[in-house]
């Protein structure tokens, strides 16, 4: 059966190099069979600035954060992908805040076992994770960091992570990057994704 890929693509801009890599890896992925869906988080219509702490989803039966906006729609859907990717740009050493404020709100995703002590995410056990991240910078000016992150994520979620990390990715504003060693780890990478 074809492998269902979200890809949440956390950066504001269009033609930027974690938009490329998103587009690149998406192609790469369908052409290997699987259904790839790319969100672009950065402007989904939400009706709070991200996650705010209502708790309304630790009461509610349902796997759904109770603020009713287009997030909530697309977090709902996380637990019907076999793999869901976290595309960001680093912006100060961590994720962008457009991609945070939906992965805050994956809380909702999860409850939380009185007896056993810990929240649990029975929606979440057949679905994998992937990160693209790219940086201006080098490797440990903030990328190191969002693996990291994004591997603290996936532990908790009790899934690992497959990543596609990018140092020195500076582009003009407007301007495409268009590199053809990157566009072939971008190909290998979807490939991958979709097996
Ligand atoms: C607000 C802001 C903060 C940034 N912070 C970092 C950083 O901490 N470390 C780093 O290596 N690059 C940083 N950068 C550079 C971006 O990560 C880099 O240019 C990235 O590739 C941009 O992705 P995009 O092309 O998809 O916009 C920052 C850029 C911006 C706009």
């Amino acid at each position: 059966m074809s492998k269902r890929i979200m890809i949440l693509n956390g950066s504001p801009r269009e033609k930027g190099y974690t938009m490329t890599l998103v587009g690149w890896v998406a192609n790469a992925a369908r052409e290997a069979g699987a259904e790839v869906e790319i969100v672009d988080a950065a402007r989904l219509k939400c009706e709070v600035p991200g996650c705010i702490a209502c708790m309304g989803c630790r009461t509610s039966d349902e796997f759904r954060c109770v603020v009713d906006d287009e997030a909530s729609d697309v977090i709902a859907r996380i637990p019907s992908q076999d793999v869901v990717v976290l595309a960001t740009p680093v912006y100060f050493m961590g994720f962008s805040a457009q991609i945070k404020r939906v992965i805050d709100r994956m809380f909702s995703l999860f409850k939380y076992d009185d007896e056993k002590g810990r929240s649990y995410a029975p929606g979440l056990r057949e679905t994998t994770f992937a990160l693209i991240a790219t940086a201006g910078g080098g490797e440990s000016d903030g990328l190191d960091l969002v693996m990291k992150n994004a591997e603290a994520i996936t532990r908790f979620v009790g899934s690992s992570v497959r990543s596609l990390l990018v140092p020195d990715a500076h582009s003009e504003h407007g301007v495409q990057p268009d590199n053809a060693e990157l566009r072939e780890r971008a190909g290998d990478f979807g490939r991958d994704l979709a097996k």
